[in-house]
């Protein structure tokens, strides 16, 4: 194993990513950053100066669990103290296990300003997947919003309610096109013909199979991802192997990863349109497109066909099958544990709370405190957060989940579950209707520290009695990340044995940011001394130091 050293410089930097000009958060005067590249085993310092000028800053390394590491999750307030505009703090975190991850701000909505990367763990020398290809590639999806981070947050946070609206447009590795003539300001500085915004361009050479890792890293869309005239066909997702499966069509949410094999085995006189649709909310936003290149074709050359048709955004039967269709696979899964020692629901649903707008799990709406939790936790800070655990469940029997929510009278709490040390524990997410008539959203949910089995997805109500006699224990998928569907549900299995304070929430920007997660303890006796350089903020002031 080896150790793979990076120097990072937050910056602002104005880019054009998709030719309206905008201060975009760089690693490196780049955005997306730069991708890592690791074999499992190795270890990762990430030395990251926050060169933002005005702004904290913390990144996170998704779907790496940082086992005995828990400080270095990068999740602020809940593991760490921000990162202050001119401070250098290193990350050192092991990558133990092969695939496909990603690194993004975990800082306000940070994430959405353009500071998130790839992350692409090898096998050890000698040992090989269970798929052949010839070649890898990183993809990075993203939905793209000319506001400021800043402008939006404040919008959310007022009374006087303001919703960040569908994005701007779609990026493919960083790079998409918003119509400039649709842009009334005189001053705006959009122009399509900026090289920054000409589109990503995947070559290939005719009879070679691609690995694509593709990931999502969306503020808020669900997204669908296609090639012309090829179809993938899934091996990998966030970094656990599947039973390969074909699609023509990849649906894909916030944070997570796939990867899709491609072989160049179509009319290698033509380029090909990459695309990627927003789906499950009515989209409002162009389709992001890239050009497949067969080798020795100009890389710009337009391919000669209109680009292809957008799946239905409301087709959200296709949406279920597909995630009913992710299985281990074979013979390399690892079974879950047969039973549960606890169970915990968690109902999802959008609220009021004071006369702010929010969303809520069992009618509580997260806030996070100044001290992170990880170190009030340590260091028996009582005082810092809420010491009331917030519910198991709701009020499971009354509840429709059909009906347009009315519920002005949330409550918000920075208190955490505490998880028995090595116990196993069924999450079991479940969606309802919204505020608005006839209205439910897709919620992509994801646990640090750990990954869980996926045991099962349905509609409508979970039946405590009836739904987990129907659980997959046989050949689950192990995920970090996963889908809620429209009024649907999704039960989720994990084992609390890494000890720390983990975040578990809604991928979408502005849920998590208007209190959609939970935060985990277990095992906090077990986590050793924490270093000084997560510290400095709220409480933990001066601890830390000799
Ligand atoms: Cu990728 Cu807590 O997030
Ligand atoms: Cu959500």
């Amino acid at each position: 194993a080896r150790i793979r050293h990076h120097k990072w410089e937050l910056k602002y930097e104005y880019k054009s990513p998709d030719c309206f000009r905008k201060l975009v958060i760089t690693v490196n005067g780049r955005s997306p950053g730069p991708t890592i590249l690791a074999q499992k085993g190795d270890t990762i310092v990430v030395e990251v100066k926050n060169s933002l000028g005005t702004e904290n800053a913390a990144i996170h390394w998704h779907g790496i669990r940082q086992i005995g590491t828990p400080w270095f999750d990068g999740t602020e307030g809940v593991t760490q103290c921000p990162i202050l505009p001119g401070e250098t703090f290193t990350y050192r975190f092991v990558v133990d296990r092969a695939g496909t991850y990603i690194y993004h701000a975990h800082y306000g909505m940070q994430r959405e300003g353009g500071l998130y990367g790839s992350i692409r763990v090898a096998l050890p020398d000698g040992e090989s997947e269970p798929f052949a290809y010839d070649y890898d590639r990183s993809i990075l999806l993203n939905d793209w919003y000319h506001k400021s981070t800043y402008e939006q947050a404040a919008g959310l946070s007022d009374k006087n309610f303001s919703w960040v609206g569908e994005p701007q447009s779609l990026l493919i590795q960083g790079r998409g096109k918003f119509n400039c003539f649709t842009v009334t300001d005189p001053n705006s500085l959009c122009d399509t013909s900026n090289p920054e915004c000409s589109p990503y361009v995947l070559t290939v050479v005719p009879g070679k199979t691609y690995r694509l890792r593709l990931s999502s890293v969306t503020a808020l869309s669900a997204l669908s991802f296609q090639i012309e005239g090829h179809n993938m066909t899934v091996v990998e997702a966030d970094g656990h192997y599947v039973e390969p499966f074909e699609v023509k069509s990849l649906f894909i949410y916030s944070g997570e990863t796939y990867s899709v094999l491609i072989k160049a085995d179509q009319d290698p006189s033509r380029n090909y349109w990459i695309q990627t649709d927003v789906v499950s909310r009515k989209p409002n936003t162009t389709s992001g497109s890239a050009i497949l290149n067969y080798y020795p074709n100009h890389p710009r050359r337009p391919p000669p066909t209109p680009t292809p048709a957008r799946p239905q955004w409301d087709d959200a039967d296709s949406r279920l099958s597909q995630s009913l269709s992710i299985k281990a696979r074979r013979g390399l899964g690892r079974p879950p544990p047969a039973t549960s020692d606890r169970v915990i629901l968690l109902l999802n649903t959008q609220n009021e709370a004071d006369g702010y707008r929010r969303w809520s799990v069992n009618n509580v709406s997260f806030n996070h405190p100044h001290t992170p939790y990880l170190i009030a936790l340590k260091h028996k800070l009582t005082g810092e957060f809420d010491q009331t655990p917030p519910p198991d469940g709701y009020d499971f029997k009354n509840f429709d989940i059909w009906v347009k929510q009315n519920n002005s009278n949330a409550t918000t709490s920075s208190g955490i579950y505490r998880l028995k040390f090595s116990t196993t524990v069924d999450i079991i997410l479940q969606n309802a209707n919204t505020m608005n008539v006839n209205d439910s959203e897709t919620h992509p949910w994801h646990l640090h520290g750990h990954d869980f089995w996926v045991l099962g997805y349905g509609l409508g109500k979970f039946d405590l009695f009836k739904d987990p006699k129907k659980y997959n224990l046989v050949d689950p998928i192990e995920k970090n990340t996963v889908p809620v569907h429209r009024y649907g549900w999704t039960a989720l299995r994990f084992v609390a044995d890494n000890p720390g304070a983990w975040a578990f929430h809604c991928h979408i920007e502005s849920h998590f940011y208007m209190g959609m997660g939970v935060v985990f303890e277990e095992g906090i006796e077990r986590v050793g001394k924490l270093p000084s350089s997560i510290m400095g903020c709220g409480a933990s002031k001066g601890l830390g130091f000799p």
